[in-house]
């Protein structure tokens, strides 16, 4: 029989029965490449052969226990873990390569090992005085963490095997190399087995184990999103590159609340914690220039201030440019289509370019009045009123709908001295904490109250 092929797409991880230029799964262009097909398994063994034991639900040790966690002593980090990390757990920190990631994690090592857990470092991508190096210029060179640089997954396991640590660190799951896969490293089928295997590790073991990924653009390398599924906790270091602020983001977490953030500053001596964000993404400006507005938003857990800029200007016939950093392109799409329908406002045959200050990805809903906002003064040349924030969703009928923790926001925006806000009505609000509120149904009469129209 025909050796079966087949092939899968290094961004998503779906498997296809034939190469295509683009995966149906996700969309990507260009990712799809031939993978070694996997291996169908020992023979002779069907059903029946081995049952997979079994134990009464009710014999589990306390539903009401929460799982014991490790603390670092680093609460950014801590916290986006949901509280510290959990022993057998397995963890997975992507981002594109160069943003930090083992700065992050050679930092987090060396706090584990201080606060007694038994710390590894497998680098698969610098030499062990690279990052003694690196240690040394962060402060963390008496560290106890030990450190390996090993690509070779058998070697790692027969070391994690014999040493036993509390917490090992890979990086980065695209090194590793296991020789029961027929495929080069980095791989879809290598990275997958890899991530497998240590995995499996970690529940055996009781090691929690964080991988490193790197977010890949070309297809040649699978990128972390192809074992999302397979670990516990997924957390993205992001940020810009010409920006020093860092943002680590859970989007996944079985032992706490997904989306959660830690912000860091990237500084000469690596990363340091920044334990207050809430006005980090405010320009510094004294009077509010047009095209820009205040959100007043809420990051996992924290109320965080943005601020929102536009430029709107007239494009060459035929040409109009969307351009967005640090929003989702297609809200933007529908927030122009909003505007133009239910409020009379094209935005045809100009270019639009959005921009999120300071370099932070937002993607609550509740920023849309925020982007419209930034939008029309833009247009229209007008700045917003000195002192006020502005948050709430727009529906596509145009209306404005209340969103969550009202209080929270408003009250870390009167924390940084603003003096009004404008929001959906109906916002629960009880007292607004001597903010002037503006409580507004629809975009239709926020357009005619700010901009007269
Ligand atoms: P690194 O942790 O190597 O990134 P990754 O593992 O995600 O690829 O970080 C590399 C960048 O961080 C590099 O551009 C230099 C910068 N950096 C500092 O600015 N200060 C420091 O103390 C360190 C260690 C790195
Ligand atoms: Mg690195």
């Amino acid at each position: 029989m025909a050796k079966a092929l087949a092939f899968s797409c290094t961004a998503c991880g779906a498997t296809h029965s034939k190469w295509s230029g683009q995966c149906d799964a996700c969309g990507a262009w260009n990712t799809i490449v031939e993978e070694a097909p996997l291996s169908s398994g020992p023979r002779g063994k069907g059903l029946g052969a081995r049952k997979g034991a079994t134990i009464p639900l009710a014999d589990l040790a306390s539903p009401e226990a929460p799982p014991p966690r490790t603390i670092s002593g680093m609460d950014e980090f801590d916290r986006v873990l949901g509280g510290g990390l959990v022993p057998a757990s397995a963890t997975l920190v992507g981002g594109d390569p160069g943003i930090g990631k083992s700065t992050l994690l050679l930092q987090a090592a060396a706090r584990f090992a201080l606060a007694g857990q038994k710390t590894i470092y497998i680098s698969g991508e610098e030499a062990s005085a690279q990052v003694r190096m690196r240690a040394q210029r962060l402060g963390l060179a008496e560290a106890p963490v030990k450190l390996a640089t090993e690509t070779s997954l058998r070697d790692i396991l027969t070391t994690l095997d014999a040493e036993r640590p509390d917490l090992c660190i890979i990086d980065s799951i695209q090194t590793m190399w296991s020789d029961t896969v027929d495929s080069a490293p980095g791989s879809v089928s290598q990275v997958r087995a890899a991530c497998h295997e240590l995995t499996q590790f970690a529940k055996r073991r009781g090691t929690a184990v964080i991988l490193v990924g790197h977010v890949t653009k070309e297809g040649a390398i699978a990128g972390p999103r192809v074992v999302e599924h397979m670990v516990d906790t997924v957390l993205y270091f992001e940020g810009e590159r010409g920006h020093q602020f860092r943002i680590l983001r859970a989007v996944k977490n079985r032992f706490g609340p997904a989306d959660e953030i830690g912000v860091f500053e990237m500084t000469g001596a690596g990363l340091a914690q920044v334990p207050n964000p809430s006005a980090l993404f405010l320009s510094d400006n004294e009077t509010p220039a047009p095209g820009t507005a205040v959100f007043a938003g809420i990051e996992g857990t924290r109320p965080v201030l943005v601020e929102f800029q536009a430029l709107v200007a007239p494009a060459p016939a035929g040409q109009a440019r969307r351009s967005v950093v640090g929003w989702d392109s297609g809200r933007l799409a529908m927030i122009l289509a909003v505007l133009e329908a239910r409020c009379g406002i094209p935005f045809a045959g100009m270019d639009v370019y959005l921009n999120v200050a300071g370099g932070l990805r937002v993607s609550e809903p509740a920023a849309d009045l925020a982007v419209a906002a930034a939008l029309l003064s833009a247009r229209e040349d007008v700045a917003l009123p000195k002192g006020m924030v502005v948050f709430g969703e727009i529906s596509l009928t145009g209306a404005l709908r209340p969103s969550a923790q009202t209080e929270n926001r408003l009250k870390e925006a009167q924390k940084l001295g603003f003096s009004s806000a404008t929001l959906a009505e109906g916002s629960k609000v009880s007292s607004g904490g001597g903010m002037d509120l503006r409580q507004m149904s629809d975009l239709t009469s926020f357009v005619g109250e700010m901009f007269g129209a």
